[in-house]
């Protein structure tokens, strides 16, 4: 499997970050893409890229940071982002339930970033959170298909994603559809086709049922992988090998 989204820079790992990455490997993960987040998380995820040889890197400001956005680190992002290691821009995007950055900001960091992405010809990890319309509305706009991507942790329903899968994106599907509310979610990933899904942790956060509740890590991606299988009455194996060679579609490892 591919781990397509966890966040190993994090502080949460700093007592057993090596140990962590190991418990993947030894759990079925043949790579991480650790996605950086902010302008402090850049210099962190590009360090594990050069510590461990299956640990993939994106570059990108999040929303809750657009505000630290400017010129110069659009300049550094760019610059950086040649490099092998780096798959993706990323997490860029909207998130309108904490609005840590004003709506208006976020609007414009994600379109920078999207034309950026799209010289640098490098898919786009792209969190959504309560702003379908926006987030729709920019894709389109900007012809973000023109450079592909995921829909990352992908929570709504069939109708919702439908759209994205019909743009050529990808859902990325985590912890959440092993959870008991998830209904409408759980509806979507059965429907949709598993040539349109990818397998994320976004750890340390939305730990998969059993373990819900504790620090999340890139090994519980096996527990999701089950919960589609299960979803689509297919074979684990299955789930396992298709999403592995999507991710390697669309990220070019
Ligand atoms: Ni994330």
């Amino acid at each position: 499997m591919i781990e397509t989204h966890a966040h190993l820079d994090t502080d949460r790992y700093d007592e057993d970050r090596d140990s962590v990455i190991k418990n993947a490997l030894k759990n079925g993960v043949k790579k991480i893409i650790n996605v950086s987040s902010d302008l402090s998380s850049l210099k962190k995820v590009k360090t594990l890229s050069m510590e461990y040889e299956e640990v993939y890197i994106t570059f990108g400001i999040q929303p809750h940071s657009a505000y630290e956005f400017d010129d110069e680190i659009l300049e550094i992002i760019s610059t950086i982002a040649k490099e092998e290691k780096v798959v993706a821009i990323g997490e860029i995007g909207l998130d309108y339930h904490y609005n840590f950055s004003l709506p208006e900001i976020q609007r414009k960091v994600f379109r920078e970033q999207i034309r950026m992405a799209k010289n640098l010809k490098l898919p786009l990890v792209i969190h959504m959170r309560e702003s379908f319309e926006d987030t729709l509305e920019i894709l389109k706009e900007e012809k973000a298909c023109d450079t592909g991507g995921v829909i990352h942790c992908f929570t709504e329903d069939i109708k919702k994603g439908q759209v994205f899968i019909d743009m050529g994106f990808y859902l990325g599907i985590g912890g959440a559809v092993t959870f008991k509310n998830t209904k409408l979610l759980q509806e979507a990933v059965e429907k949709f086709p598993l040539e349109r899904l990818l397998l994320e942790t976004d750890s340390p956060y939305m730990t998969p049922v059993p373990h819900r509740g504790k620090r999340n890590e890139p090994a519980f991606l096996k527990f999701i992988a089950e919960k589609i299988a299960q979803l689509k009455k297919i074979e684990v194996e299955e789930v396992k090998e298709i999403t592995t060679k999507n991710a390697m579609k669309l990220f070019g490892i």
